[in-house]
């Protein structure tokens, strides 16, 4: 079976093609930071034009990569939700009707499921069960895979989410848009002991984050500062660390827990925050410290991006998932109403 795979939930226009027996056979991605960086966020309107824009021609350049003719596809899977509405719709709306044309059908993609099962596009493939961290801009939360739309919460962020931390304390530290991957490059250069932040919510049972005090504290830390200080910079360096510290301490601990509650030694990361080369170590190591196993998508694969999209499709409809011919987008879609495939609707 063949199945493009299209996302369009936020800022990158990602388009994949996925073979059930060969893999992955070609992604394209457009980002558009280019384009927001300039107001400091994504503006949602601006994204949903730009993805009509990119969408065809990237189409075309997933098919021509791995030289396939459409009518060579079997299926359509497309970003549903959650993300900005009309981003979903450009891409429901485009998926949709290719696939109506081709005569093929057509699937809503969760977009955090995608993230979820994005390991398995990976050579060694975490088996089920399997505990998941999923750390994105947008949702934080740990998880208990049992198979494809088994998914047990565990804990969640209650505010916050562990990007939406970074991006913000990235914000206030004047690096611009998207700031976590600018703020994780400046910790690179801080040093360990000159300030720390609190971890929240550790020290009280439960497996809940939140993620929003950290952003007040670095904003004190900062007001604490004097940018004429010779050795400013440095300062900014260390602060960095410290907040990056913190976060990664904080998911480290609550995995720790999730593993040890559950009785489970393999632990899945993925997200946009799974591409922080420091969690990657550490939780690396407390995986080890458990005789376990981590693991986690390429870099690519951890932001958003079309291969995710095209093999959860792919899954699902190997697996005889149908779904009606409307056009669904939804901008909220809790992850806990997954179903596994053959039960959803007919
Ligand atoms: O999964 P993703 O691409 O989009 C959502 O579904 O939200 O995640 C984007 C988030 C952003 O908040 C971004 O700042 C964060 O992932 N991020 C990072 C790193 N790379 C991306 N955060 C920390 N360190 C990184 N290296
Ligand atoms: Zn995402």
């Amino acid at each position: 079976m063949i199945v493009l795979g299209i996302e369009t939930s936020c800022d990158e226009t990602g388009i994949a093609i996925y073979h059930s027996e060969r893999g992955l056979l070609s992604h394209v991605l457009h980002s558009q930071v280019a384009l927001h960086a300039d107001y400091g966020g994504v503006v949602p309107e601006l994204a949903s034009r730009d993805h009509i824009r990119y969408l065809s021609p990237l189409i075309r350049q997933a098919l021509a990569a791995a030289e396939i003719q459409q009518n060579q596809l079997d299926g359509i899977a497309y970003t549903a939700g959650p993300g900005l509405i009309g981003a979903l719709m450009s891409g429901a709306s485009l998926g949709r009707s290719l696939a109506w044309s081709l005569g093929i059908p057509a699937l809503e993609v969760h977009h955090m499921e995608g993230h979820l099962l994005a390991p398995m596009l990976e050579s060694n493939p975490p088996d089920f069960p399997f505990i998941a961290l999923l750390v994105s801009g947008g949702h934080t939360l740990l998880a208990q895979v049992e198979g494809i739309g088994r998914y047990e919460m565990l804990g969640q962020s209650l505010d916050d989410a562990a990007g939406e931390a970074f991006d913000k304390t990235a914000k206030l530290m004047g690096l611009g848009y998207p700031g976590g991957p600018a703020l994780a490059k400046l910790a690179t250069t801080g040093e360990a002991g000159r300030y720390r932040f609190p971890r929240p919510m550790t020290d009280r049972p439960g497996l809940d984050f939140s993620f929003s005090g950290l952003k007040t504290f670095a904003l004190t830390t900062l007001q604490g500062l004097n940018p004429a200080a010779s050795d400013y910079a440095r300062q900014l360096a260390d602060v960095a660390y410290a907040f990056e510290d913190a976060v990664v301490d904080t998911l480290v601990i609550k995995s720790e827990r999730a593993l040890r509650e559950t009785g489970c030694n393999r632990l899945v990361i993925a997200g946009g925050v799974g591409a922080n080369q420091r969690l990657r170590e550490t939780l690396g190591k407390m995986v080890t410290k458990h005789g376990g196993e981590l693991f986690y998508p390429r870099v690519e694969f951890c932001t958003d991006n079309g291969a995710m999209i095209a093999h959860v499709g792919c899954l699902r409809l190997l697996a005889g998932e149908h779904q009606p011919l409307t056009i669904a987008a939804r901008a909220r879609w809790p992850m806990d109403e997954l179903q596994p495939p053959m039960m959803t609707t007919a």
